[in-house]
């Protein structure tokens, strides 16, 4: 018999228990007479003594042990003498009659310790030894818990989880696919699903009028914190729903995760924000909405005072930082270094401070009387001693910088704790965007994405203004999930299509299987899918979605544990009728 107990298991009503632990040395300590050793596995930690009183065979193989060894341990539980408060064993401690060594170790190439002196190529090279160790854990742990969860909650209403296939076809929208070349059909490649979107709509069509699937999803596509190639969706579509039914079931996961998973209860229904207001008032579609500090558009008050700078400007628009009226030099200065930074591309900051006095100071004071700062003032809602900060420009990418400035202040002032969470549905997305480089319109959301209804008629008239019946849940500035109503009308995939760019011929190739099916009475349907990793690392509190994934990738794509994407051999290659070119 291996272990009688786990490592995180034994207690004070122990004490006096024969027991057998297994699990791996995190550390010994020898202090002469006694030798403590910590002996570890998944569910925590034990201490182990050994006296210099033992006898001589379990004392020499005591001092061959090394970290990460794997052993056996037989012994009884005893009352610690100073008991350790920090950890659930604390109380007691194991004093050894017999030590079995199962699997030596070498030296580990970092500690295996919650800090651990682990560069992040090292923990990627040697991801099960960066596994073992507790943050890691703990993700992997909450990350099971939360989808335990979603299987509970969706079984309870009804849906079904239905597995669709990971080998497909490449579609021109999108990201990028990866590709897999077809040994049996030369020439020709499947693609990886970056989602398994139209699986889902042909599953509707089949009748299954409730789907969802936790599911892998690959996109070949510049990566960020937030972003792996290969991640994982909680995807789900619905038959017979209008935008509504399918925001309030998920929302209703959405709070059934927070009760069951963080203990944290939301009783009124989440807030919802269309796409042009959270431009308007964020600068972004995934506002951050934990603090206030909104945007004014003061285009028009500021206008015609002779600064050059604002006359010639598209937007003018400010943030107020309550309290902030004290920054210093220093301070403005490093403000407006940050917007100036290429990433930003902001040309300058004004600012307006509202001393406590009642004076009002500005970096504009020789184009403004006190009485124009007033009026701005006011209309900014700004308090004595709070700061007005504003940027002017072209109006889209004005909007982004004073986003990034008003995320800043939000740092700055501590006002995105981590352990608070504001979750926010946009909706009314665009439903085409308009690409300058090739001249044509693309789907903002995905081609099945269904316009508005009573905007449909801009179609032939005004395709930009087509607002789309999508939506995306955001919570904390993530995005979380997005999704639309569908269209199941064939004529309307088909005017869609026809806008996007695709002959009919393109449209048939890439899409007729779903054309085809729309033919044999598809029902009303939409859907939504939440990124699963960056929803497990918002509950985990942390900004990368990396240690919720057991095996992620580097942000080269490579997996360097098993040295992934690598070369295939010739014979490979010419069994799939490959030739590589030299580039
Ligand atoms: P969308 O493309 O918005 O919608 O994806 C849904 C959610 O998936 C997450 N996500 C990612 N997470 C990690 N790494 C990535 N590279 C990555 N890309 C996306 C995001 C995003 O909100 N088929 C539609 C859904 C639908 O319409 O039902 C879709 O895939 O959290």
């Amino acid at each position: 018999m291996y272990r009688t107990h786990n490592c995180g298991e034994l207690r004070l009503k122990n004490v006096g228990q024969p027991v057998t632990l297994s699990g791996w040395i995190q550390k010994i300590r020898n202090l002469g007479a006694m030798t403590f050793i910590d002996l570890r596995d998944r569910y925590g930690i034990t201490q182990l003594v050994i006296d210099d009183k033992s006898d001589s065979s379990l004392q020499n193989l005591i001092s061959g042990l090394g970290r990460e060894f794997v052993v056996k341990v037989e012994g009884k539980v005893i009352e610690r003498s100073s008991k350790n408060s920090k950890i659930p064993t604390g109380e007691i401690e194991v004093k050894v009659d017999g030590v079995t060594i199962l699997n030596p170790s070498e030296i580990p190439p970092f500690t295996i310790e919650d800090d651990t002196d682990g560069g992040d190529e090292y923990r990627m090279r040697y991801r099960y030894l960066d596994l073992r160790r507790n943050p890691v854990k703990e993700a992997l742990m909450l990350r099971h818990r939360m989808a335990q969860e979603v299987r509970k909650y969706l079984d309870s209403k009804e849906f079904i989880e239905v597995e669709t296939p990971v080998l497909i076809k490449s579609t021109p929208e999108g990201a990028r696919d990866f590709v897999v070349p077809s040994r049996m059909n030369p020439g020709e490649f499947y693609a990886l699903p970056q989602s398994p979107q139209t699986f889902k709509q042909l599953l509707m069509v089949a009748g299954f009028d409730k789907y969802f699937q936790i599911v892998k999803c690959f996109r070949d596509e510049d990566l960020r914190a937030d972003r792996q190639p290969e991640f994982t969706q909680i995807d789900c579509e619905m038959s017979f729903v209008e935008r509504d039914d399918v925001l309030s079931t998920f929302e209703g996961l959405t709070k059934h995760l927070f009760k069951f998973v963080k203990g944290i209860e939301f009783n009124e229904p989440f807030q919802k924000l269309s796409y042009q207001d959270a431009m308007k008032y964020y600068g972004s579609d995934k506002p951050d909405i934990r603090f206030g500090m909104q945007f004014v558009d003061l285009t028009d008050k500021f206008k015609g005072k002779g600064f050059v700078v604002f006359d010639s400007a598209e937007y003018i628009g400010g943030i107020c930082a309550t309290g902030c009226a004290s920054y210093s030099r220093k301070q403005i200065d490093e403000l407006t270094e940050f917007i100036k930074k290429p990433q930003i591309g902001g040309k300058g900051l004004v600012y307006i401070k509202m001393e406590e006095d009642g004076s009002i100071k500005s970096s504009i004071d020789k184009f403004y009387t006190p009485e124009d700062l007033k009026a701005i003032a006011i209309q900014m809602n700004a308090k004595k001693g709070d700061l007005i900060l504003v940027m002017s420009g072209d109006k889209k990418k004005t909007l982004t910088g004073l986003c990034e400035l008003r995320l800043e202040m939000g740092n700055r002032l501590n006002l995105r704790d981590k352990n608070k969470f504001a979750p926010l549905w946009v909706v009314d997305f665009p439903l085409l965007e308009w690409d300058e480089e090739v001249k044509r319109f693309f789907a903002m959301h995905h081609p099945f994405t269904s316009p508005n209804p009573e905007d449909i008629p801009l179609f032939d008239t005004n395709p930009k203004e087509v607002r789309a019946n999508a939506y995306d849940l955001v919570i904390n500035g993530v995005e979380i999930g997005g999704g639309s109503i569908r269209i199941h009308d064939k004529q309307l995939q088909q005017r869609m299509f026809e806008v996007l760019g695709f002959t009919p011929e393109d449209a048939e190739a890439q899409f007729g299987f779903l054309m085809t099916a729309f033919k044999f009475g598809a029902p009303p349907h939409g859907g939504i899918a939440f990124g699963f990793d960056r929803l497990c690392s918002l509950f985990g509190g942390a900004d990368s979605i990396r240690d919720y994934i057991a095996f992620p990738k580097n942000n080269s794509g490579r997996d360097v544990m098993i040295n992934s994407p690598a070369p295939i051999s010739s014979e490979q290659l010419k069994e799939l009728s490959i030739e590589l070119r030299k580039v």
